[in-house]
């Protein structure tokens, strides 16, 4: 379980704000105006050093303090916390040039040159080594000073990192794999290494996943996906031990990305190994931008178990590394920063405090703008830190679990969207968002949880594209179902096991009985095609040849189209109180909303808004705190909820006391 630490400091609980802070990127004289404006904006606490690596350390085991020593200093001096980075993140050109053989390797051989960031090979003893000389160094120095109230370990790590084909990366997965396997013959057999001829002698004859012939062998890849999230696990647990050590008292943590198609690093493994949960979220544009975001920072929430947690950093406006960069609209700044915070984060963070003049991110938003302070940018800046300081109350406050979860299962992410697929256009998040819409959509709150996580509060569990299916998983949601819980899965689900062996006698071979149906082939739709069903919806990408097997399975919706015309699309199976439903191809939001509308009343699932609210706000609530988000682009009448504010505006969030 999570070490519930959170930030090592005196003082009333407040929501903290910030960004990440580059004092080495200016002229001296620039700090003075940085700390004025902080101060104005009400910023409390600042990440720094992520990236000063080369500033710190010239040349090997030459330090250069004196300039961190004095931000510190000033930041302290101006009643503003640091969140210290052991600033391990990028290696300097020293070091890469002295050993060039710490650079990652992709998977067609090529060397990963430096020139970017974040240039290291996860599994590199030598950059080990390097790394925790530095961060021996700089917890020595820092570790007691007022100022430093949590510890960031490097940053986003494996944003680019995450698969490295290199020597190294080979020996380790060799290492990683005899912990996994007792013998070469149980490793074969896993990877079904009859097949292809690629049954091996030996653990020293494997080989990271590389660029093959043909498809690499599909357990080898998972396996490899598996071994790459541990590495960096692994790593970060080195920086994290040498970190308690030494400051025992200052708790640690570092900047998942719980965003997007970010996939590399299973969080729901990670997250017991940092002293508290820290986030980076970035908008992707797209019609789900909104919902996507609320998505992250739910599940981010559910990571942390509920606890507060840290939004480390997302963006003011624009972002530099989309290939058109749009600035946000009037109200977005404020929407989006409480939007995490409905979802239970305690800080509200920006990358960064300061616009850069130079490099790669010049164009990348900031809390300090190109323009400065007057400005529009600003002003919204200065306005948010009022915002949180009048919602400090709300800081330590749990998050309010739903009666509905969506699980989310990293391993089956990475399964999905592995190669050799009845279709290559499957795509897991996507059909998670799409059910997580489609709960907005009604009004009624839903918790994105980690597949390990305890289902026994909940009355509904959606499991889209639940693939990966070990034997007790199929026991837990069996044993979910019995007790009266109402389940609902989707295609492709339940398919495999943990060694992405198929399981046999017809699918989905793991939940077969569960659902009461069998399906002897897959249905996969060419892009463009769809099939439709006789209650008027639309499936498209996948539909499954269905036979039901019990007199327990209801048939709710058949396929009028295509090649399973008569066949059922979407089945329930009464199991005691509880109900076990499968939705066979994909509906998305809007034909989701009332397959789920309808199981959500089976079940007594109801929406905490007023009917006409539904779809048009989003509701979360800590304790007895009510957040109502405005997902519409216009003003939404909010009388009917009883508090003080009578319209939501525009892209607005109320904050609602009990
Ligand atoms: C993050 C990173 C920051 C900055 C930001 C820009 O991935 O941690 O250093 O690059 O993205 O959006």
């Amino acid at each position: 379980m999570q070490n519930p630490r959170w930030l090592r400091r005196a003082g009333d609980p407040r929501l903290e704000y910030g960004a990440d802070y580059n004092p080495e990127q200016w002229p001296r004289e620039v700090w003075d105006e940085d700390v004025r404006a902080m101060r104005e904006a009400g910023v409390t606490i600042v990440s720094l050093g992520i990236f000063s690596w080369a500033r710190l350390e010239r040349s090997e085991g030459v330090y250069d303090f004196g300039w961190l020593d004095e931000a510190i200093d000033l930041l302290h001096a101006n009643g503003i916390a640091v969140d210290l980075a052991t600033a391990t993140a990028s290696p300097p050109p020293w070091l890469t040039t002295r050993h060039p053989e710490i650079l990652p390797v992709d998977q067609h051989g090529n060397t990963i040159w430096p020139g970017g960031r974040q240039h290291w090979r996860p599994t590199s003893p030598i950059f080990r080594t390097y790394a925790l000389r530095l961060v021996r160094e700089i917890a020595t120095r820092y570790g007691d000073h007022p100022a430093v109230v949590a510890w960031h370990v490097s940053n986003e790590l494996g944003c680019h990192n995450v698969y490295d084909y290199s020597d190294d990366a080979a020996a380790a997965f060799r290492v990683w794999l005899r912990r996994r396997y007792a013998s070469i013959d149980e490793l074969n057999e896993a990877w079904g290494a009859a097949f292809w001829s690629q049954w091996y002698s030996d653990f020293e004859e494997i080989l990271p996943p590389r660029q093959a012939a043909t498809h690499p062998n599909p357990t080898q890849q998972l396996d490899f996906k598996r071994f790459s999230s541990d590495a960096l696990k692994d790593y970060l647990r080195a920086e994290r031990d040498l970190l308690r050590e030494i400051t025992p008292d200052v708790p640690v943590t570092t900047n998942f990305m719980v965003m997007g198609e970010t996939k590399g690093m299973d969080y729901a493994d990670w997250a017991a190994e940092v002293d508290f949960i820290a986030n980076d979220h970035y908008r992707l544009p797209g019609e789900q931008t909104l919902d996507e975001l609320s998505f992250s920072a739910n599940l981010t929430g559910n990571l942390a178990g509920g606890r507060p947690w840290f939004l480390m950093e997302h963006s003011t406006s624009a972002v530099n590394w989309q290939p058109i960069n749009l600035a946000k609209k009037p109200g977005e700044l404020a929407r989006d920063s409480l939007t995490h915070v409905a979802h239970g984060a305690d800080a509200v963070c920006f990358f960064q405090w300061r616009q850069s003049r130079a490099g790669a991110e010049k164009y990348h938003s900031a809390m300090y703008p190109h323009a400065g302070t007057d400005s529009e940018l600003f002003r919204d800046v200065v306005s948010l830190g009022s915002a949180l300081r009048s919602l400090a109350d709300v800081a330590g406050s749990p998050r309010t679990p739903a009666k509905a979860a969506i699980l989310f299962d990293w391993t089956s992410w990475w399964a999905v969207e592995q190669d050799s697929h009845p279709t290559g256009k499957l795509r897991y998040r996507q059909e998670a968002l799409d059910w997580y819409t489609a709960f907005l959509d009604l009004g009624v709150r839903a918790d994105v949880i980690p597949a390990g996580a305890p289902l026994d509060g909940y009355d509904v569990v959606v499991a889209p594209i639940l693939h990966v299916v070990p034997a007790p998983l199929a026991a837990r949601l069996t044993a979910y179902v019995e007790a009266g819980g109402h389940l609902v899965t989707t295609y492709f689900s339940g398919i495999v096991d943990e060694n992405d062996h198929v399981w046999l006698g017809g699918y989905p071979g793991s939940l077969r009985e569960l659902l009461g149906l069998r399906v002897a082939e897959f249905g996969p739709l060419l892009e463009g095609d769809t099939a439709e069903l006789d209650n008027g919806l639309t499936g498209t990408l996948w539909t499954d040849r269905i036979d039901v097997t019990g007199p327990d399975t209801v048939v709710l919706a058949s396929y009028k189209t295509g090649d399973q015309a008569g066949r059922p699309a979407i089945t329930r199976r009464a199991v005691g109180d509880g109900s076990a439903s499968y939705v066979s191809t994909r509906l998305g939001p809007a034909g989701l909303a009332p397959v789920l509308g309808e199981l959500l009343s089976q079940a007594g699932v109801t929406s905490e808004l007023p009917a006409e609210l539904r779809g048009q706000v989003e509701l979360t609530l800590r304790g007895t705190t009510r957040f109502v988000i405005n997902r519409t682009e216009e003003p939404v009448d909010i009388t009917a909820l009883g508090g003080a504010d009578r319209t939501l505006t525009a892209r607005g969030v109320a904050v609602l006391r009990a």
